[in-house]
């Protein structure tokens, strides 16, 4: 405000110092011509009143005054007039004359004693006039002088109009000068200059879709690259300097294998720790003479594998590899991992008719359509049932077996696969601790309600002490089914569910994966290019995204590609510039719909690509086969994006793992809403992969997000993974089976 009244002060003298010359100048050069006009006039006049009337006086006659009247002076414009023979003897001629005669006789004196007519002004009663003298020269005679007196008053009046005018101009210039420079000081200057500290305030806050934006105003576009980049490196400071007290307060907080193996004993005691699943973590197959072990494509695997390797104990599944029986000793028992020794791995042998149906049928055809809403139809057979019962029973046993002589063993089974092994168990050894943990969904009651066998599994799970879930929705969903279909009391209060004696916990334990302050940490060794990991396929692409699922209905694949081919229809710049790897690990192949999912999915790439394919470019490359960890891994660093769009999904570890794996914190993932990991990993793109559209913008957002947004988000996802690893998960899963009294 004070700056803006000085300015216009300012305006306004500097306005007024400029007219005021101007006026003086032009005043003094009017004011001289007018005087010169006047004089001009006032002689010429003079000499055509002086022919007429005065020409007689050469002679040396006397002047006859009476001709001479006031009208014939005014005729003239002159105000007064005179004949001047010596000082004595002046004759005015009408009264106006006598007070000028008296400021005038030394004048007409020496323009007599000069011999030569001049005019002068003078100044009589603050009155300006002009006389002019004329001098009459007479034969033998000493001259005389006609005075002619003029008004020159007039030219004061113009001179003050003229600084009359020139004063008022002055005062609206300075006026309206005043108002617009006020004007462009508030939109053209103060608004911008706001605009301004807000963008470098958003820059200063690391509020990065604002910054984003770039500069309000067009002329400061060449500041912008300057500013972003001091804004991004402080903000990468602040963010560093952050981050490192963060992990020096979290540190010890962060969970680590070393810290899950001292509280497992503090929490076990020495008490026996049994993990039950159908898949085994290690598989050992037969490759020509040789035999490998490999690690079967499972996020139950995925998660779990990492807490036997830090606390050692016992895990009981299912031989499934082609050289699983030659690998382990005459208890069916093998040290896992190969050449670590860390935990024991005890297989069960299930035979071909139980394998049929226990696994693929009722597991795999009732109850994984039941519960994943993918809108394939369950199918429940009574003999796939029966050998459920049966195969659960023979696990029942395997697990009794090996906690004979064990004191109140914690039993930790895996997955649908199970569902009334709880019980089984806890009808003979009221004593252990049961937890069944359900890696996939719970749908609501109606759906869960059409399987023939709902009542035996849900009190089967119910023998639990402890059941989890992903999530607190799959929870309820559990926890509304038993309402409605068992006699129990389920107590929301605290989600459990009371059927006799027997009470059940029921709540929720996100799974995750082996993700320390160590990985956090494992910074910036060079980035893997697409280019690089692609040239093995004789392809090249700038842009490359990443899809890693078991080849199943639930995962989405199809909906997948038919988004890629949309966005590349949207985004033809993209076609010869993005290309979409897809590793499909082949699963549950027997089954007809697994396999007609392989085929469709095949069919679908093999169409895509077909539609857009150029020499040394495809859109999607569709790797099917079992890839280990290690190979997946320079995939998951080189792309750009990873797209994990499954229809209906507990978790989903893919997500996690390719957030672990972007140790340079950029890359964007795609990830569904309809996956467990989408209430956590808030940093996701979260679409509806049914939406089409919608996925295939998504992909050009992804593609397009800038770098600094990108590490912004990734770094909380990692921040989030590092909080909530599979280590923190099972001491929270084995702290509550711990805290459950029998
Ligand atoms: C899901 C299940 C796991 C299962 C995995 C692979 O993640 O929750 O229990 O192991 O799929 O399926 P598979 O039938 O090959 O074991």
């Amino acid at each position: 405000m004070r700056i803006n009244l000085a300015l216009i002060v300012s305006i306004i003298v500097a306005v007024g110092i400029v007219a005021f010359a101007f006026t003086a100048i032009q005043s003094s050069s009017e004011r001289q011509k007018l005087n010169n006009e006047l004089q001009a006039n006032t002689v010429r006049l003079a000499e055509d009143f002086y022919k007429s009337h005065f020409k007689h006086l050469e002679k040396g006659d006397s002047l006859t005054s009476k001709e001479i009247t006031d009208s014939v002076i005014s005729q003239y414009n002159f105000v007064g007039m005179a004949v001047y023979y010596n000082r004595d003897s002046v004759i005015p001629l009408n009264d106006s004359t006598r007070p000028l005669l008296e400021h005038s006789s030394d004048f007409i004196a020496r323009t007599i004693s000069a011999d030569s007519s001049m005019g002068n002004m003078i100044k009589v009663s603050g009155k300006k006039f002009y006389e002019y003298i004329r001098v009459i020269k007479r034969q033998d005679k000493p001259s005389i002088a006609a005075i002619f007196y003029a008004d020159a008053g007039y030219i004061r009046n113009i001179i003050n109009s003229i600084w009359l005018g020139n004063f008022f101009r002055w005062f609206l210039q300075a006026l309206i000068i005043s108002v617009v420079t006020l004007l462009i000081i508030r939109w053209g200057i103060l608004a911008p200059i706001n605009k301004v500290v807000e963008w470098i305030k958003a820059a200063r806050f690391g509020n990065v879709e604002q910054f984003e934006k770039g500069p309000p105003i067009s002329f400061l576009r060449p500041l912008y690259k300057e500013i972003s980049g001091i804004a991004q490196a402080m903000q990468e400071a602040k963010a560093i300097a952050q981050e490192e007290a963060r992990l020096r307060t979290t540190a010890e907080a962060i969970w680590t294998p070393e810290r899950l193996n001292e509280e497992m004993k503090q929490v076990l005691e020495d008490k026996m720790m049994v993990v039950v699943s159908n898949r085994e973590p290690y598989m050992h197959v037969r490759a020509g003479k040789e035999i490998k072990c490999i690690v079967p494509a499972s996020g139950m695997v995925t998660a779990m594998e990492p807490i036997l390797k830090a606390c050692g104990g016992l895990w009981i599944a299912s031989g499934s590899g082609d050289a699983d029986r030659e690998t382990v000793d005459k208890n069916d028992k093998v040290q896992v991992p190969p050449y670590e020794n860390k935990y024991t791995l005890r297989r069960v042998w299930l035979t071909k008719e139980q394998e049929d149906h226990y696994y693929y049928g009722f597991a795999n055809e009732g109850l994984w359509p039941l519960c994943h809403i993918a809108h394939t139809r369950p199918v429940f057979r009574i003999e796939d049932w029966e050998y459920y019962q049966q195969v659960n029973q023979m696990y029942a046993d395997a697990v009794l077996e090996e906690i004979k002589n064990q004191e109140d063993p914690f039993i930790l089974v895996q997955d649908y696969h199970f569902a009334l092994l709880p019980k089984l168990i806890k009808e003979q050894r009221p004593d252990a601790k049961v937890a069944i943990f359900w890696h996939i969904p719970w749908p609501n009651p109606e759906s869960f309600g059409i399987c023939p066998w709902q009542r035996e599994l849900l009190s089967g799970m119910l023998g639990a002490d402890l059941i989890g879930f992903h999530t607190q929705y799959h929870c309820n969903n559990f926890l509304e089914t038993v309402n409605n279909t068992l006699e129990s009391r389920v107590i929301w209060e605290n989600f459990s569910v009371k059927i006799g004696n027997q009470f059940t916990l029921v709540k929720p334990f996100p799974i995750s994966i082996a993700f320390t302050l160590k990985d956090y940490d494992s910074g910036s060794e060079t980035r893997e290019r697409g280019t690089d990991v692609l040239k093995q396929y004789g392809l090249n692409a700038d842009y490359l995204g990443i899809g890693v699922d078991r080849i199943d209905y639930t995962k989405g694949l199809i909906e997948k590609f038919l988004a890629i081919e949309r966005f590349l229809e949207k985004n033809p710049f993209y076609q010869g510039q993005f290309t979409f790897v897809q590793i499909g690990a082949p699963s549950r192949s027997l089954l007809k719909t697994y396999a007609d999912t392989i085929s469709a999915v095949e069919h679908e790439a093999n169409r895509i690509n077909w539609k857009f394919k150029s020499k040394n470019w495809q859109p999607i490359l569709f790797l099917k086969r079992h890839h280990s960890h290690e190979e997946i891994l320079p995939f998951y660093k080189a792309a750009n994006l990873c797209m994990v769009t499954s229809l209906h999904d507990g978790m989903n570890l893919v997500a996690k793992e390719f957030i672990a794996s972007r140790n340079q914190n950029d890359g964007v993932l795609i990830l569904s809403q309809f996956a467990g990991a989408s209430q956590e990993l808030l940093g996701a793109m979260i679409i509806n992969p049914y939406d089409i559209e919608q996925t295939a913008d998504a992909i050009k957002t992804a593609l397009e997000m800038p770098k600094e947004l990108q590490y912004h988000k990734m770094k909380q996802m990692r921040r989030v993974i590092m909080g909530h690893n599979v280590y923190s998960w099972a001491a929270a899963i084995l702290r509550t089976m711990a805290s459950i009294q029998n």
